[in-house]
């Protein structure tokens, strides 16, 4: 092996071209492949700019040649050579280098590598559990650089952005007390107060809001949020966000400002324009017309509700979900009556996932109706139900009967089904929209209360206030989201400024005044010396970074991710610690033997 020697790397791999031929450079990077042929030696060495051509040729001097001889995978190497027009007949045009060659004239070897586990390449078909356990060869492929170099421009576009509009950012407490989102808290141990916890914060909220009590007026953060929460494809336990509280505003200034700070990252880091204004819907619309607060509008096929068509028909299921206070809707799938018998079997079994017991289903052929359970309507209502849905020729309409929740959630997602197995989805295409007026309230059946939908420091809109008492699932918040190709990538909203007002939402929240001043007495107090009006938002930045890379899952934009079980595949991590530790902080675990590690693999 040999020594740096004050080699100095004059060229990044990827950036070679014909205006570099004649010069001689010194190149440093990994072995992505060693071919030998001809009596030549060819090595592809790769950075994180890109491949180049090397080429040893036996003129080198045997000790060079020998060592080149001697290249694997992933070998660290230093070369130095002569940059040259590839032989006519040899260029490669999938490469951004592959006109040009370096001959070889010095080799290096700085380290050697075992086997990796997997090829460092684009499009590997692995296992994603030793993607994370080699997280850091995982990472050398050049598609997860090019994910974190997409990251790391997004951030900077947003710090650039928000600067210019007079944004400071400034940090908040990572220790800290609890801060209400919604899901639960990671704790921490605090060895100077036995038996006391900090909270890790699930968001800065209540920081960004003291801080508009400080004057800041501006504020933003890209702040590490953590929830202890089950994890999908789009959550992880800590996560990013691109956190921001503003003074002095309603909610169409933060729309105004968060909408140009995101045209101004996709311009900047994607070349992308966007049209603006973004349109806006209502949450009640989007329930209605998608089934979802985050609806996808790269395509139609909206929910139609025909409960009033329905339910006098003889089809008891639906006649008796009409009748019951359910609803009845359905979606017209254009095209649709291409799918067979065995096909719709599994959009039914699909709907069952979101708790709907059938998927009724009618084919729109030239000569009528056709259905299983046609004979149970007359010719009125079907052709009602055929001329509300828009149903042509060619289509098929599928309804789902049940509570509103239910049918929202089950055609929610089967429009979104179908619409990926009818290629409807345009992958390129960057749709965004607001959600707005979401609920204030949602009642907890479990808990038998009322919860914030956003968070308890949401103000309800003005002309709702008159019914927050008398009629709480009513009242309409000053809360809205941004959405994205159906994902939700950003949320905030308008804040309560009064202590009285807060008071009220506690006390509707089921918050006696001595809870409510214990958990939030310093934000109560900091309301009595002069809390300006502020609002606020925060993007996910990992799901908006997920989007734009192209990505399935947000673990594929963290640098250091955690599986499915919240576990670092690399580290390890969460590990039992010493007996030592918990004793300086008079911890005793109590796990019984089937929750005990391991215990789950040895069932
Ligand atoms: P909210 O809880 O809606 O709002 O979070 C804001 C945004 O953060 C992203 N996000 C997540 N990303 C990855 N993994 C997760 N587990 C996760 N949870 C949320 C989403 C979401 O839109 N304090 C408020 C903001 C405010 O009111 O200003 C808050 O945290 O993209
Ligand atoms: P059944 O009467 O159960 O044989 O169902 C007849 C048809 O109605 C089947 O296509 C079922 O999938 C459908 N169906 C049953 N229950 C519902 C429901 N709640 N909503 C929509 N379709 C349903």
């Amino acid at each position: 092996m040999d020594m740096m020697e004050n080699t100095k790397r004059t060229h990044k791999c990827g950036e070679l071209t014909m205006a570099n031929c004649g010069e001689t450079v010194t190149l440093m990077g990994w072995v992505q492949r060693r071919r030998d042929h001809g009596g030549l030696i060819f090595v592809d060495l790769r950075d994180r700019y890109g491949l180049a051509q090397v080429v040893f040729d036996p003129e080198v001097g045997a000790d060079i040649f020998t060592k080149a001889e001697s290249l694997r995978n992933e070998y660290v190497i230093a070369v130095t050579g002569l940059v040259r027009q590839r032989p006519e007949g040899t260029t490669n045009e999938n490469l951004a280098t592959g006109e040009v060659e370096v001959k070889a004239s010095d080799l290096k070897i700085l380290n050697k590598a075992k086997t990796p586990p997997f090829y460092i390449e684009d499009g590997v078909d692995v296992d994603e559990m030793i993607r994370l356990k080699y997280r850091y060869l995982d990472l050398r492929r050049p598609e997860m650089q090019k994910a974190l170099l997409m990251r790391h421009k997004v951030t900077m576009a947003a710090r650039e952005f928000l600067n210019t509009k007079d944004f400071m950012e400034i940090e908040t407490p990572m220790l800290t007390k609890s801060t209400p989102e919604g899901a639960r808290d990671y704790l921490v141990p605090a060895r100077l107060h036995p038996g006391e916890f900090y909270a890790l914060p699930q968001s800065p909220q209540l920081f960004k809001q003291l801080l508009m009590v400080s004057g800041m007026e501006r504020y933003f953060q890209l702040a590490r949020c953590f929830r202890d929460e089950d994890l999908r494809a789009d959550r992880q336990p800590e996560f990013t966000q691109l956190d921001m509280e503003l003074s002095f505003v309603e909610q169409d200034d933060i729309l105004d400002l968060t909408e140009e700070l995101i045209c101004y990252v996709f311009k900047k880091t994607m070349d992308r324009d966007i049209p603006r204004p973004f349109p806006r819907m209502t949450w009640a619309d989007a329930m209605d017309k998608y089934g979802s607060d985050k609806p996808d509008l790269r395509f139609g096929m909206q929910l139609i509700n025909v409960t009033d068509i329905v339910k006098d028909s003889d089809f008891k299921v639906f006649a008796s979900v009409a009748q019951s206070g359910g609803e009845v809707k359905g979606i017209c799938v254009k095209g649709g009556s291409s799918f067979s018998r065995r096909e719709i079997d599994k959009l039914t079994e699909f709907v069952g996932i979101y708790g709907a017991k059938g998927l009724a289903y009618i084919y729109v052929e030239e000569d009528g109706l056709k259905s299983p359970v046609a004979k149970f309507f007359n010719e009125e209502q079907l052709a009602a139900l055929r001329e509300r849905m828009g149903g042509e020729t060619g289509d098929l309409l599928m309804f789902v009967a049940s509570t509103p929740n239910i049918v929202a959630d089950a055609l929610g997602h089967l429009r979104i089904e179908i619409a990926k197995l009818q290629g409807l989805i345009d992958e390129n295409e960057l749709n965004f929209s607001w959600v707005v007026d979401f609920p204030l309230l949602e009642y907890d059946d479990e808990e038998k209360r009322w919860v914030a939908i956003h968070h308890p420091f949401t103000s309800p809109k003005d002309e709702d206030l008159d019914i927050l008492l008398t009629d709480p699932g009513k009242v309409r918040a000053k809360a809205y989201d941004m959405v994205l190709n159906g994902v939700e990538i950003g949320g905030g909203s308008i804040r309560i400024h009064r202590r009285d007002v807060q008071n009220k939402i506690f006390q509707l929240l089921g918050f006696s005044q001595e809870e409510a001043y214990a958990k939030f007495g310093f934000l109560l107090d900091a309301f009595e010396y002069g809390a300006p009006p502020h609002g606020g938002l925060a993007f996910g930045i990992d799901r908006v970074v997920m989007l734009m890379a192209g990505r399935e899952t947000i673990r594929d934009v963290i640098a250091f991710p955690k599986t499915q079980s919240a576990a670092c595949a690399m580290t390890q991590a969460p590990s039992a610690v010493e007996n030592k530790q918990l004793r300086e902080l008079y911890i005793k675990t109590d796990v019984p033997p089937n929750k005990q590690k391991g215990a789950k693999e040895q069932q």
